[in-house]
């Protein structure tokens, strides 16, 4: 049984104040019963809304790794200060890392491979673009993208996979539930190709302008095992109704 995983990626959003209330209203709300829930902040919070969190079930993590381990990188944060700052899951191939930042494939795999080294569960995002979907090539895209990490990944281990497609992030366009379960299977159907464990167990969320009104028809699908939230995380009471949605 996969335990829904509800993450809300804050992006570069929040001060100290907006994070204290929108953890406040987290913890005191109602999650429902099922979902296990993750936020990530902008590196530069996560220690303090990490002390927030203690004890609250609520995991957090970065949105974004280094390749490399330590040294003269500025402005950078290395896996094993994430896992420093006890977090359990870190986003990793975001697409605008990968559009606004130039992160390749390649790059994304090495970051795994960090987080992996370091017990850290990488939270892979995959998608396509707009202009890939209407040539018809989105299997083809997504599946290159997990390709590029899996082949490097120990299939025993564990990694959580978020299908984001890029004309569906911060654009009020949801994927429907059929176009998303489509691609969910598709990679499910990659992963048997690893490990039928792997395929088994591994949660593939769905991520594109989710809210408290699309969440609970996508997650019904049987491929999709919760939710990347961006802007609706932000708000305490429409993230919670998204994790009530899971269940
Ligand atoms: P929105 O929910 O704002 O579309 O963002 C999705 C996303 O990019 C989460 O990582």
């Amino acid at each position: 049984m996969r335990r829904p995983l509800v993450a809300g990626n804050w992006k570069m959003n929040g001060s100290c104040e907006q994070n204290a209330a929108l953890v406040d209203g987290l913890t005191s709300g109602d999650r429902g019963q099922q979902a296990e829930m993750a936020v990530f902040p902008p590196s530069v919070y996560v220690a303090n809304v990490a002390e927030m969190l203690a004890d609250s079930g609520i995991a957090w993590g970065l949105q974004n790794c280094a390749e490399q381990e330590k040294g003269a990188f500025t402005g950078e944060a290395s896996a094993v200060m994430a896992k420093d700052l006890g977090c359990k899951y870190v986003l990793v191939g975001h697409s605008e890392r990968r559009t606004l930042f130039g992160e390749t494939d390649e790059v994304v795999a090495t970051k795994v491979q960090r987080l992996v080294e370091q017990g850290i569960v990488p939270v892979l995002c995959v998608g396509e673009t707009l202009e890939e979907r209407e040539a018809g090539t989105t299997i083809e895209r997504v599946g290159a993208q997990v390709k590029a990490v899996l082949d490097q990944f120990d299939s025993a281990g564990e990694i959580v996979i978020a299908y984001e497609p890029v004309w569906a992030i911060g654009t009020g366009l949801t994927a429907t539930p059929e176009q998303a379960q489509e691609v969910h299977a598709a990679i499910r159907d990659m992963l048997v190709g690893y490990s039928a464990d792997l395929a088994a167990k591994t949660r593939i969320l769905y991520g594109g302008s989710v809210n408290a009104g699309t969440a609970a028809e996508l997650f019904a699908k049987e491929d999709i095992d919760g939710g990347l939230v961006g802007g609706a995380s932000l708000k305490a009471e429409e993230f919670l109704k998204i994790s009530r949605a899971a269940g």
